[in-house]
């Protein structure tokens, strides 16, 4: 065991869902993209919060109150250093990645765009980065357009900067495809993006888990992500937003918290991030990604970095040397995310054959119809690796495509 692989051996243990058998064989997790497992760390920080300091925010005038309130922000500035963002009203809290875009897309975009303008998206995005945008534009009369990807899942760069024009008024991009893993070169494309004057939104679903993210760096204008994608709860997000366009943008919902004064005639509106948090939200969510990212940072971005490239690298090799198997993404800059088909089955035949297997992973579209269709595909198996995997979870996987292959063809 390098030394990699006994820290990791270590972090595997604070996962207690791995200790498990399914179909009478020891659960191998391959499906992180999907959603990561939660670490005892996050369990049991949310359960503590729910046992003794369960009380809503913002409107306490009593002890547990401010102990949530507390709580609660204490999460907004953890998230803001996270991300490293200026100010921590730039940190609004949402449902998901998907309720990111929908609240940028609806709030910028229906007061931004206008007939004849252009939103750039990418032929590798998610549903949740493709079907909001549509809604808009066909609200405002504006076009949703897609750079092209190259064979090998990488993004057609020239393609994006032919497509860029002064007719573009928003580029929103995956960091990382959850099909092909493709990472994106977040920089450079908000640099393109910004020379001809459109905002830049990036969907961080599947970066967050892997690395940290600067988004000053960066200068995109919005960035999404998910908690339970990188340990934390369901039905918890984040939306990072510029401040200076946050203050600029309307409402998305209404309700509690959101007002600074309602009369039966008329509301005002309170400051961002609040503005855009209508109603009591979802305080354990912000607890538990509070506690998800302590527990990224105590392992280190760097070491989740190597380790999980040393993952892929090597179940990529094994991988490769089943007859009859195809990769799609091959890009040189990827994150731990294989998928696959075995030529002449059907995705969910090999999926189920690795499930009785105990090895989880993801067979179909992955909510990328579009990037199916550019792949000519219906579909594809996606084995997806975090730091709680280890070689004996790619051994596993590797035997069962290759018992799939056998029993299939
Ligand atoms: N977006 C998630 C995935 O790729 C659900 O599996």
């Amino acid at each position: 065991m390098n030394e990699l692989e006994s820290l990791f051996s270590s972090v595997r243990n604070e996962f207690p869902a791995l200790n498990q058998k399914v179909h009478g064989k020891t659960l191998r997790y391959l499906d992180s993209a999907a959603t990561t497992l939660k670490p005892k760390a996050v369990v049991d920080r949310i359960s503590h919060f729910y046992s003794y300091e369960t009380s809503n925010v913002h409107r306490g005038a009593h002890y547990l109150g401010d102990v949530a309130t507390q709580a609660f922000e204490a999460a907004r500035q953890k998230v803001a250093e996270f991300l490293h963002a200026k100010q921590i009203e730039e940190i609004v809290f949402v449902r998901g990645t998907t309720e990111g875009v929908n609240l940028v897309a609806h709030s910028w975009g229906l007061t931004n765009l206008k007939d004849g303008d252009e939103i750039l998206i990418t032929e590798m995005e998610h549903h949740g980065n493709i079907v909001p945008w549509q809604m808009v534009a066909e609200k405002v009369g504006a076009k949703v357009l897609a750079a092209k990807i190259l064979d090998n899942g990488e993004l057609d760069l020239e393609d994006f900067k032919k497509k860029l024009s002064a007719k573009t008024k928003m580029v929103a991009f995956t960091a990382c495809s959850n099909v092909l893993g493709t990472n994106n070169d977040m920089a450079l494309l908000t640099k393109l993006a910004h020379e001809v004057g459109a905002k830049v939104l990036i969907d961080g679903a599947q970066i967050v888990s892997q690395s940290s993210v600067d988004v000053q760096k960066i200068d995109c204008d919005f960035f999404v992500f998910s908690a339970h994608k990188l340990f934390g709860p369901f039905g918890f997000g984040v939306l990072y937003g510029k401040k200076e366009i946050l203050d600029q943008m309307p409402p998305y919902q209404g309700g509690g918290s959101m007002i600074a004064k309602v009369t039966v005639d008329k509301t005002t509106f309170n400051e961002v991030p609040f503005r855009f948090e209508a109603g009591t939200p979802h305080v354990e969510g912000a607890i538990g990604l509070h506690a998800a990212i302590d527990f990224m940072e105590k392992i280190g971005f760097e070491k989740i970095h190597a380790y999980e490239m040393e993952l892929l690298k090597e179940a990529t090799a094994k991988l490769e040397m089943i007859p009859d198997l195809k990769i799609f993404g091959t890009a040189p800059n990827k994150g731990p995310i294989i998928s696959f088909n075995l030529k002449g089955t059907h995705h969910s035949d090999v999926g189920q054959i690795l499930d009785q297997e105990g090895v989880a992973v993801r067979a179909g579209h992955h909510c990328t119809q579009p990037l199916m269709a550019r792949l000519g595909i219906p579909g594809t198996v996606r084995a997806s690796f975090s730091v709680y995997n280890n070689r004996e979870d790619i051994d596993a996987l590797v035997k069962a495509v290759a018992k799939a292959r056998e029993m299939l063809l």
